[in-house]
């Protein structure tokens, strides 16, 4: 199947601007996604790292191969669902970057190593031995990294020697190839931890060839980190309110944003958008967990609660308040769990519709 190259040819200008109107809609900017894309993958060129986009993001076959294009080398899924998705629109190297445990996943793990490069990721000797029995069954041999808990205090074993320990299990289990270690996200200790492990790793005569780090908020300082060769990030290819708040991403590279409508003004301090949590998400943002989203047009006004379709706007700092049935823009806390809520982005380029987009993984959540 030839991946797709760019978005479909632009609606008739009346369809072109339904879309848009016809809110709540999310739109996704092309340019500043290739922005966000070229400067990820110039940071990764510079200091030899290889970068694996997570597409759990995004969700999004197009952008997968966008980012692919740009020199990434393979990408990343949080879920079997998602690299099915992906894998039928014709990636072909996916990491899964979550322990797949029990018979109904292994299974489907085997489908599709038959027809793309999968690797694994694992911190336990029950997910190795599943994943291994599946496999060999099968006359598969798929890489498994062993995931390392570097501080995160989630997935991973917890010493260096955990580590080694698994390493040397899984170099003996059939269907599995010892790859290498992975972590989540990229912290100050993860580089010593990560040493003490290939270290012992390397004692027992075992080769750790990737080391794979993560997550944007720490991207920029992964080079700090000489232990890994390869970094999966995210939410880089839209940024959200967090990484305006960690200085990630700035407002102008924001690429996903919400256009919702201005529905009631019942006083004069308060604004209510047609955007509530079923499409902004309630995820709390870095530096301020109790706003919901940056509204561009009046960043003195403050989304402070959402229900199911509703959001409350103080408009109390403004000095220009909106009127019902203005059009506003909104930044969401979170780009990942806003993008898992649509089932189609609205693609702009220069500012006009160039195209509508299934998000063909959301929801993917098996
Ligand atoms: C295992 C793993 N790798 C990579 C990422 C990407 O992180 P970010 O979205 O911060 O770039 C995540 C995000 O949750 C993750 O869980």
């Amino acid at each position: 199947m030839s991946p797709p190259q760019q978005a479909s040819p632009p609606p008739r200008s009346a369809a072109r601007d339904a879309v848009l109107r016809d809110t709540p809609v999310a739109t996704v900017d092309l340019d500043a996604v290739e922005r966000n894309v070229a400067r990820m993958q110039a940071y990764c060129d510079e200091h030899g790292l290889a970068l694996r986009p997570h597409v759990k993001t995004h969700k999004l076959p197009e952008l997968a191969h966008l980012q692919m294009r740009a020199g990434a080398v393979g990408i990343t899924c949080q879920k079997l669902g998602e690299a099915e998705v992906m894998a039928a629109a014709g990636l072909t190297d996916i990491l899964l970057s979550f322990p797949l445990v029990g018979d109904a996943k292994v299974e489907r793990l085997v489908a599709l190593a038959r027809e793309v490069t999968m690797s694994v990721v694992g911190d336990s000797e029950t997910v190795a031995r599943g994943l291994s029995a599946g496999l060999a069954r099968a006359g598969l041999e798929v890489a498994f990294l062993v995931e390392c808990d570097t501080g995160f205090g989630r997935t991973g074993v917890q010493a260096p020697g955990d580590a080694a320990d698994l390493a040397e299990l899984v170099a003996g289990l059939p269907g599995l190839r010892f790859e290498g270690l992975m972590t989540y996200p990229t912290l100050t200790a993860t580089g010593p931890w990560l040493r003490a492990a290939i270290d012992e790793i390397s004692a027992r005569g075992l080769e750790v060839r990737t080391v794979s780090g993560g997550g944007t908020p720490g991207f920029f300082s992964s080079h700090r980190a000489p232990e890994l060769t390869e970094v999966r990030a995210g939410t880089y290819v839209y940024g959200d309110r967090s990484c305006i708040a960690n200085g990630t991403v700035a407002l102008e590279d924001c690429a996903l944003r919400v256009h919702a409508t201005v529905v009631s003004r019942p006083t004069v301090g308060r604004a209510i958008l047609d955007a509530g949590s079923k499409t902004l998400s309630n995820d709390p943002a870095e530096g301020d967990p109790d706003g919901r989203g940056l509204i561009v047009e009046y960043p003195d006004a403050r989304i402070h609660a959402l229900s199911e379709e509703h959001g409350w706007v103080d408009l109390s700092a403004c000095e220009r308040r909106p009127e019902v049935g203005e059009v506003v823009t909104v930044v969401p806390n979170h780009a990942c769990g806003c993008a898992n809520l649509h089932d189609e982005v609205v693609v702009l380029r220069g500012g006009q519709v160039v195209g509508v987009w299934p998000v063909a993984a959301r929801g993917r959540i098996r």
